[in-house]
């Protein structure tokens, strides 16, 4: 004990000292003997699991920066204590691996206090701090254009940091690609304290940023990012389907169709299991199609009744709303005031688990029924999958414009995804176990050769042998990536459970 406060008292002292003339420490630094300490570590933790566990080691010190000279001084002063940086944005790491290790002495960097957003209307771009959530970034894009928004991911309180450097994924993604396609510019503290921008850094290292995971190569302070086009009027739609309403032939036929769909028109399919409203104590498969067109509903109704007639759907089923109530719309929002989307609480105060896959050839619907057996297995709370359509312009990229390589050949990602409040040992082995059974069940279904996954959905399931992880990942990107860590961070500085490493530890 008395080593880790002399460590605390030096850390501190080379932390004012790197930060003079501002010279402070209070509000800023909170080490675990402060009562402030674990409110501060869990204000932005999404999957609690990792509290809860025995195993995982807690940050030495957390440094809550509110100025970019706090990000540096908090890289200098740890390389000179020995300890490891661990970064935090908006906290939804899958693996909670922005704020425990497995046994790495760390300091934690909270960014939630830089979370500004300058929005350049006229040029279509934006100045993002990286401890922005989506949330904050839709609302303040659309506060100034109604035709403005941004490709990125569905749950409004995810950090922006983590988001945009893994790809991110979302309702605009099969017309402006992902969210690290439309980055342009961006400011980061590398692993010597230095800041730089994307003349500084050079190409090869900005490229390594956009989808190959910030946590590996430096600390991201904001993104400069275009903004996308979207029409004043979109619309959006649930249609939900029982095994007795065709659930399985829908879905069947989705996959032939989702990914070939007019580049306005999302139609992501959410399934689990839940109990049949219509035959007491049985149970069935519910699938939503949960949709976004941009556009109004007139002229979605053309294209339904000619790409997708089977689904039923009608007039009645469609809202016309702006793009930034559309947001509300997929983040379980609707009918509340868009300010909702500044509210960067946790919504829930549970753990998870989630993996994902890509899916190159239909399922069967001999092989979806499998599927809907082993989601009605589960018992509490549900086993959900989650399809979201490729196609569009994520098959006009090339693999290789960014680390994200997943483009032209998948039909969808597939996620399973289960989340649960109890904190027990044996209720989390239990949840997990159910989540492992689909995922083994699905190998001869999903792309092989590797079998692709994405950094987003971190799974530490896939191990922690880079040589085996990272062909998931990245596909062949991965070595450039290896050897962009080489130049910018040759003793790994930047280093956790899954983070490229350098070409020589290969
Ligand atoms: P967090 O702060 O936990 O960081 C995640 C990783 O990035 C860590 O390794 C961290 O160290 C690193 N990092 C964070 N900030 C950094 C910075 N400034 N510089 C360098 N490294 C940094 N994805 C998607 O594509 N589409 C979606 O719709 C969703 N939906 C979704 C819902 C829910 C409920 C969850 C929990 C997650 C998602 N995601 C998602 C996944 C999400 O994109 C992924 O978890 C991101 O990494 C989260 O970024 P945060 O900054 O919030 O996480």
């Amino acid at each position: 004990i008395s080593s880790l406060i002399a460590t605390h008292e030096s850390f501190m002292k080379c932390f004012v000292d790197q930060t003079r003339p501002s010279n402070s420490s209070s509000q800023i630094l909170y080490s675990p003997n402060t009562t402030a300490y674990d409110a501060v570590l869990r204000s932005s933790i999404q999957n609690l699991r990792f509290l809860y566990s025995s195993s995982t080691t807690k940050p030495v010190l957390i440094v809550a920066a509110t100025n970019e000279s706090h990000v540096q001084a908090a890289v200098v002063c740890s390389r000179k204590h020995g300890l490891r940086v661990r970064v935090r944005s908006g906290g939804h790491d899958y693996e909670g691996m922005s704020y425990v290790s497995e046994g790495d002495r760390f300091i934690n960097v909270d960014l939630a206090a830089l979370r500004s957003v300058t929005v350049d209307a006229e040029q279509g771009t934006a100045w993002v701090q990286a401890g922005a959530t989506l949330g904050e970034v839709y609302y303040t894009i659309a506060q100034k254009n109604r035709t403005i928004g941004f490709s990125a991911g569905v749950c409004t309180t995810i950090g922006v940091g983590g988001h945009f450097s893994g790809g991110g994924l979302g309702t605009l993604s099969r017309k402006y690609g992902t969210a690290a396609d439309n980055i342009v510019d961006l400011r980061l503290v590398d692993a010597t304290g230095r800041i730089l921008d994307r003349q500084s850094m050079g190409e090869d290292y900005f490229w390594a940023i956009r989808g190959g995971g910030a946590a590996s190569f430096g600390i991201v302070l904001s993104y400069k990012i275009e903004l996308n086009y979207v029409p004043p009027i979109v619309t959006t739609f649930n249609v939900m389907k029982t095994l007795k309403q065709d659930a399985t032939k829908l879905v069947t036929k989705w996959q032939q169709i989702g990914p070939n769909l007019d580049e306005n028109l999302y139609i992501r399919i959410i399934s689990l299991a839940k109990d049949d409203d219509e035959a007491e104590g049985n149970r069935t498969i519910q699938a939503m199609f949960n949709s976004l067109y941009l556009g109004r509903c007139e002229e979605l109704l053309t294209v339904m009744g000619s790409s997708f007639p089977e689904l039923g759907f009608e007039a009645a089923d469609c809202n016309e709303m702006s793009w930034l109530e559309s947001v509300l719309f997929f983040a379980g929002f609707s009918g509340r005031p868009t300010e909702v989307l500044l509210d960067r609480k946790p919504e829930f105060n549970s753990s998870f688990k989630g993996k994902s896959d890509f899916v190159r050839e239909p399922l069967t619907e001999t092989t979806l029924e499998e599927i809907w057996r082993i989601l009605m297995e589960a018992k509490d709370e549900p086993l959900v999958v989650l399809m979201d359509p490729f196609g569009g312009v994520l098959d006009e990229i090339a693999e290789s414009a960014t680390p994200f390589p997943h483009r032209k050949g998948n039909l969808y990602i597939i996620q399973y995804f289960m989340r649960w409040f109890e904190t027990d040992t044996e209720a989390t082995e239990r949840h997990l176990s159910l989540v492992s059974k689909l995922y083994d069940f699905m190998t001869p279904y999903v792309s092989k050769n590797p079998r692709a996954a994405y950094l987003n959905y971190k799974d530490i399931d896939l191990g922690r042998t880079a040589r085996v992880w990272g062909p998931k990942y990245f596909k062949n990107n991965f070595d450039r990536l290896a050897s962009v860590k080489s130049k910018v961070d040759p003793d790994n500085f930047f280093g956790n459970e899954q983070s490229i490493p350098p070409i020589k530890s290969l």
